[in-house]
């Protein structure tokens, strides 16, 4: 049964599947010849679903790494400035092929951020993957290396992505009912 605080299911888990599947073969097939290491960097906390579910789907050699950045302040607006609380710690930086693995793209500020971040710290190249991507709201301009999906904008919860901690272990992306995050 769906969750009371869901208004509708956005992308199930048939269509995550499609999403992945599809978004792994284009990585194999992009990285296939590549003769640096691969690693795919799960941006923390809202990609931890989407990232464990892509990188078992991936076969070209990857290692994995994690960094927790926030851009949002509370509530469901962002504050366009990037922290960053866990950073990209390896030696090998300069031989490493980067790929970011979002949950979604909002404002572009955080991906703009890291993209430019992480060239400056080496990398041989930094691309960036979101499941989801809401074009409508850019404050910057951004385009990801790949996309999962276009969606409007909806404040959208599940698979990794919350609303005040809650909601991040549900299997698909649903959409909140206004009633939970705006003032009575
Ligand atoms: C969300 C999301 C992205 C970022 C996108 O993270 O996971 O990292 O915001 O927004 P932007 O394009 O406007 O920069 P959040 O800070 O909510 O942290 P979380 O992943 O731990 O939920």
């Amino acid at each position: 049964m769906l969750n009371a605080d869901i208004e509708k299911v956005l992308v199930d888990e048939k269509q995550l599947d499609e999403i992945t599947t599809r978004l792994a073969k284009q990585i194999d097939e992009d990285y296939k010849d590549t003769k640096n290491r691969l690693v795919m960097v799960c941006i923390l906390k809202g990609s931890l679903m989407f990232m464990s579910d892509l990188m078992k789907k991936v076969t070209v050699p990857v290692e994995i790494d994690c960094m927790k950045v926030s851009s949002y302040g509370r509530g469901t607006t962002s504050t366009g400035s990037i922290n960053i609380y866990l950073d990209l710690i390896r030696p090998d930086i300069e031989e490493c092929d980067l790929l970011i693995i979002e949950d979604i793209v909002d404002s572009g500020n955080t991906l703009s951020y890291l993209t430019k971040y992480l060239k400056n710290r080496g990398a041989k190249s930094v691309r960036t993957c979101t499941l989801l991507d809401k074009p409508s709201r850019r404050e910057v301009e951004y385009t990801p290396d790949y996309v999962g999906l276009e969606i409007p904008d909806e404040f959208v919860i599940g698979y990794g992505l919350d609303y005040a901690e809650r909601y991040r272990a549900l299997p698909y992306i649903g959409v909140l009912k206004p009633s939970v995050y705006m003032q009575k």
